[in-house]
């Protein structure tokens, strides 16, 4: 049988930085909620800025988005992607999470120059979305390193 599966990438910048435990009980909260509507991805966070990849069918991907999008911790969504995709890239995180180091912003974002000045969101950082999905591929296939 064949299941479709979609990635939706998006952009947005947290309304105040996020402490680590913030984040912990954010990605507490997302896998849990993610196990259940089987929700694949991964979330990088750099400086206020996240990008996100959420993998899985599109009723679901859509429904957790909706949510996301309501979140008052962050604003200033931008959609990057919304696309079928043959395999998920992250199919054994439930939410993946990285800082991904400046030399690596530096190399893969063409407007990157640092943290605070070069939000994610910010086109002339991620000109398309072919970008966003270079970057979030650099995680793809490491198991459980970054997430459970
Ligand atoms: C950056 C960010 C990423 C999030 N990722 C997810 C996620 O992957 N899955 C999820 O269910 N909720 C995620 N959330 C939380 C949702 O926005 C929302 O709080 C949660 O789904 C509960 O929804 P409710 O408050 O409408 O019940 C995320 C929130 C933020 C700010």
């Amino acid at each position: 049988m064949i299941c479709d599966v979609i990635h939706l990438i998006y952009a947005s910048r947290a309304v105040t930085p996020m402490s680590d435990g913030a984040l912990a009980d954010l990605l507490r909260q997302s896998r849990e909620l993610n196990q259940r509507a089987q929700i694949t991805g991964l979330l990088l966070s750099v400086a206020d800025s996240f990008m996100q990849v959420l993998e899985g069918s599109d009723a679901a991907v859509q429904e957790t988005y909706a949510r996301i999008e309501r979140d008052p911790r962050h604003r200033d969504l931008r959609l990057l992607v919304v696309e079928p995709i043959a395999d998920r890239q992250f199919p054994d995180w439930s939410m993946g999470f990285e800082h991904p180091d400046d030399q690596l912003l530096a190399r893969v974002l063409p407007g990157y120059l640092a943290p605070q000045t070069a939000p994610l969101v910010d086109p002339a950082v991620v000109p398309h979305a072919a970008v966003a999905e270079y970057l979030l591929l650099q995680y793809a296939g490491r198991g459980l390193a970054g997430g459970v």
